[in-house]
């Protein structure tokens, strides 16, 4: 039984990185066989947070075919039970990943024996980062309290929702919705899911339907990083409500995690910031945020759409 956790926020330093660090560290430390990737393509510093500063191989391994099971590019971490699929050697033509090799790798992660999979994804809406958010049931959007944050989160919950809409439409459905939106709502009307959803509704009941059970079994969770005193601590549940409202499907916030100077400290000294600052606010924010979500999500897989 595998649970997979893709970490994904719209805005770089949102803290991705840091929390998938910090919650393979906590599934670690409790006994559990943990599994950090690093699918930040193109970008990737996972191995840093984790002190494995030379990684020998990495992701970009298995997708160059120099080595052909994923699971001979995972790297042991000084942490028992951490282990880690480094990006550190990939470079920027791996980050447009094309879509066969995307699947190849899915179904690879899918096959992988640990108890806990942390995917560490890339900033923006770009479609590696939407499908490898959509690997599980189980994602988690981090952001900070700054409005240029949300506004990236949002929009990539934005891009996650189409993009898993269009799942249930061949190319030429998909045109051909793409027409009647437009023709119906306005030109601009395409980026907006309200529209599209409105109009499948009307058109494509029975696939309205189903998008709308799909949405219902997905258990996203919303974290908000880096929350100062004189930030609002009720933010995240405004946030989701918002969404909510907009998107029309849930998202539930997990928690707060307070910023922490100590947080850059423990990085640039490559030293885990949990061992190093265990009596932290936000260390505790993170302990207690890892024991919610183990609690809350389920195992589940979502692989229906390869
Ligand atoms: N709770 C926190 N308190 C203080 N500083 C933090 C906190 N979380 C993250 N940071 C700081 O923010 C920086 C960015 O975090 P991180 O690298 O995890 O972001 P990211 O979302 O992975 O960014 P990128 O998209 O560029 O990979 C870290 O180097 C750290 O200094
Ligand atoms: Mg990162």
């Amino acid at each position: 039984m595998v649970h997979i956790w893709p970490i994904g926020g719209g805005k770089g330093g949102s803290g991705k990185s840091f929390l998938a660090s910090s919650l393979g560290r906590l599934l670690a430390k409790s006994g559990k066989k943990t599994l950090l990737i690093d699918l930040d393509l193109g970008a990737a510093n996972l191995h840093t947070m984790v002190n494995v500063p030379y990684p020998e191989k990495c992701f970009s391994d298995f997708v160059s075919k120099k080595i052909s099971a994923l699971e001979d590019t995972v790297l042991g971490t000084p942490f028992p039970n951490l282990f880690l699929i480094s990006g550190a050697h990939d470079n920027l033509d791996i980050a447009n990943l094309p879509y066969d090799k995307k699947i190849k790798t899915l179904k690879a992660i899918s096959k992988l024996k640990y108890e806990y999979i942390v995917l560490d994804l890339g900033a923006g809406t770009s479609f590696n980062t939407l499908d490898f958010f959509l690997a599980s049931r189980n994602g988690i959007f981090i952001t900070t309290p700054e409005p240029t944050s949300i506004e990236n989160v949002y929009r990539l919950m934005r891009a996650i929702y189409l993009r898993r809409i269009r799942h249930y439409f061949s190319a030429a459905d998909f045109k051909a919705l793409e027409k009647k939106v437009k023709q119906h709502l306005g030109a601009d009307s395409f980026n907006k899911p309200e529209h599209i959803v409105s109009v499948i509704k009307k058109e494509y009941p029975e696939k309205y339907e189903l998008i709308k059970k799909d949405f219902h079994s997905f258990q996203f969770k919303l974290i908000l990083n880096q929350l100062r005193k004189q930030d609002n601590p009720a933010l995240g549940e405004q946030i989701c409500k918002i969404i909510k409202k907009h998107l029309g499907f849930s998202v539930d916030f997990a928690g707060n995690i307070a910023y922490d100077e100590h947080v850059h400290d423990a990085i640039c000294q490559r030293l885990s910031f949990l061992d190093r600052y265990p009596h932290t606010r936000a260390a505790n924010d993170l302990r207690e945020l890892n024991r919610k979500m183990n609690n809350s999500f389920g195992e589940q897989l979502l692989f229906n759409y390869l």
